[in-house]
């Protein structure tokens, strides 16, 4: 019989939460931690077992998810927690982190926990695909050891792709992430033509969709251009982040937009858009406009 592992999720911000949640509905035993124990507190009456520190949490756990901001704080929890995991458990990293703090969390276990298994497993998808278990998960490390860590990943996704040795999954997320943050940019500067061409944002999607330039990610960030409602889905500071993770990842190799753009949502966060969607970068370009 194919027993669920116990699960102990760290950061239940908008996607560690969703993750808690649905493996909760799904029937698994789940404990909780976040440094604000108020973001955990509507899991309890689902039987989220809500613990005050990190260590507490992840005892006993079969495999444990970290999915906090970036690799600083992962670092940080790693270190609090690494004494108290069960022998043999598996953990997860599945923030965005970049790949130096990836290899170094790799290393970290390695040195001092070398019989626990390390999973990178960064997501692709936002708040809303995460609350209804459709991010994708993009996992590396040993799959051979996974078997546990493969059950929760099929709670919480739509699908895992298995790219090879630890590492090489935070290096393909800094790819799509890069994708993502060109797309958004790119959107709300066609928005701003659109608009002094004398179109909407309703009326440049009625000429894409159903075409090949139709991507479902740009409807629903020109849904929120057009509602004028900013609710994070994917922090602006967070998307900055990983923009600055993918330049430093690239090395020598030019990528002038991305470069271009690190520097224009800087502007955006310092004026206070760095708590709403990452699409507010349309909203900041229109103060702009003289
Ligand atoms: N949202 C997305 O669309 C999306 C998609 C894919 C990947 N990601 C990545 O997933 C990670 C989490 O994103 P999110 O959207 O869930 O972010 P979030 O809602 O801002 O949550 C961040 C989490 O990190 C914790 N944290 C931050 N600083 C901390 C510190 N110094 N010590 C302890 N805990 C700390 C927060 O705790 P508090 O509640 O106490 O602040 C919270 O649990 C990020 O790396 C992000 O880039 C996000």
């Amino acid at each position: 019989m194919n027993q669920q592992p116990v699960v102990a999720v760290l950061g239940l911000g908008a996607m560690g939460h969703a993750f808690a949640a649905n493996l909760l509905k799904k029937g698994f035993t789940v404990r909780g931690w976040n440094r604000t124990r108020a973001r955990g507190e509507d899991l309890i009456p689902l039987g989220l077992t809500l613990s005050e520190r990190a260590a507490q949490a992840v005892e006993g756990a079969d495999v444990v998810i970290a999915m906090l901001s970036d690799g600083e704080t992962t670092h940080q929890i790693l270190s609090d927690v690494q004494s108290a995991l069960k022998p043999g458990a598996t953990f997860c990293q599945m923030g965005t982190i970049g790949t130096e703090a990836t290899d170094a969390l790799l290393a970290q276990l390695t040195q001092v926990r070398p019989d626990v298994v390390f999973i990178d497993a960064p997501v692709s998808g936002t708040k809303a695909p995460a609350e209804n278990a459709q991010i994708l998960i993009l996992a590396s490390g040993e799959r051979s050891r996974a078997q546990e860590a493969e059950q929760v990943f099929s709670a919480i996704s739509k699908g895992q792709v298995w790219l090879g040795d630890a590492g090489a999954s935070s290096r393909m997320k800094l790819v799509v992430n890069s994708w993502l943050i060109g797309m958004m940019q790119s959107l709300s500067e066609t928005v701003i033509l659109a608009e002094k061409l004398g179109f909407t944002a309703s009326e440049l999607w009625s000429v894409l969709e159903g075409g090949p330039l139709a991507a479902p990610y740009a409807k629903a960030k020109l849904d929120m251009i057009s509602g004028g409602d900013f609710t994070p889905q994917m922090h602006l500071i967070w998307a900055l982040k990983d923009a600055r993770l993918a330049k430093d990842a690239a090395g020598d190799a030019r990528l002038p937009a991305l470069e271009n753009i690190i520097a224009l949502w800087q502007q955006a966060a310092e004026a206070g858009y760095g708590e709403q969607d990452l699409a507010s970068i349309y909203q900041y370009l229109k103060t702009k406009e003289a």
